[in-house]
């Protein structure tokens, strides 16, 4: 399986960008990030669209930092499952565009009403009410096939970081738990291969909505299998779609196996109201 960018070192050197020069990107670049996401091969069918698209230079959208030209949000089904893969699939985009030199943040607090202006895509006016938490997205259930998720494509305004920013920065951007606090039975960590604990230090390294880092591992199969999830009845305060994290996670995990020069397997299915991915050497 190739990959092509260098996958620790972009995964080490990732990180969400909330300030843009206004400025387009090079459509050379944008087309190689589109055409990434049309030959990428991914270890699972799926039905997510992904789309490109401009906007002014506004709060509208983003309502915390003005929009750069380039954006790009991540379409499907609003079931468990499907929300997961938007972020496998989403988060190997950003990865690829990071290599590219193109500066990202995942949103999944957005202005709905926004991006359905910008790029029409909802079925039906009730999508736009469930958009009630005054976030942008919904609170609770969400139906029918919508965005999931957007984030700016552009470049790093270094000089327009917000004091919030920098106290993100300092606070919770670069933390990650250790593996060992991550593990379901902390007691296994002694029993993991290298190349196992290998792909989990770039599984902890996944950005999570608000740095919650809710995934937890466990293992099968005399561990060559590792299980990613959220714990059961996990809830996050201010944020609905946690298996959207889930899934990057679980394409950190995916790729660290890969750079192991393995040809892991990958499933994925809903079991109480979680996504559970197994990624399998
Ligand atoms: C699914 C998801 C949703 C996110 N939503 C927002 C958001 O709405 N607003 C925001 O400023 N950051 C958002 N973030 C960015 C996280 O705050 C960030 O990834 C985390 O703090 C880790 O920092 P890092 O990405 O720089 O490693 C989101 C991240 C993820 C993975």
């Amino acid at each position: 399986m190739e990959i092509p960018f260098i996958i620790k070192k972009t995964i080490d050197s990732r990180r969400s960008t909330r300030s843009y020069k206004m400025l387009d990107i090079d459509q050379e670049v944008i087309n190689s990030i589109r055409n990434f996401g049309e030959i990428i091969f991914l270890p699972f069918e799926h039905d997510i669209e992904i789309n490109f698209f401009k906007s002014k230079p506004t709060n509208k959208l983003y309502m915390t930092m003005k929009s750069p030209p380039d954006n790009i949000a991540f379409l499907a089904e609003t079931d468990v499952v499907s929300i997961s893969k938007v972020g496998f699939l989403g988060e190997l985009l950003i990865l690829f565009a990071h290599s590219k030199g193109i500066s990202t943040c995942w949103y999944g607090h957005y202005r709905l009403s926004e991006l359905e202006r910008l790029i029409p895509h909802l079925q039906t006016k009730e999508q736009l009410k469930e958009s009630n938490m005054g976030y942008g997205y919904s609170k609770g259930i969400t139906t029918g096939r919508r965005a999931i998720c957007v984030s700016p494509l552009g470049y790093h305004n270094k000089k327009g970081l917000r004091l919030l920013d920098r106290i993100t920065k300092k606070t919770s951007s670069f933390k990650r738990k250790e593996i060992i606090e991550l593990l379901e039975e902390p007691n296994e960590y002694n029993k993991l291969s290298n190349d196992i604990i290998y792909a989990l230090d770039l599984g902890r390294k996944a950005p999570s909505a608000a740095n919650s880092q809710m995934w937890r591992f466990s293992f099968e199969d005399n561990y060559k299998t590792i299980i990613i999830s959220m714990p059961i009845g996990y809830k996050h305060l201010k944020w609905e779609h946690p298996n959207v994290d889930i899934g990057i996670c679980a394409s950190h995990i995916w790729l660290g196996l890969i750079d192991k020069e393995y040809n892991p397997i990958v499933s994925v299915y809903e079991e109480g109201n979680r996504a559970v991915w197994k990624v399998s050497i």
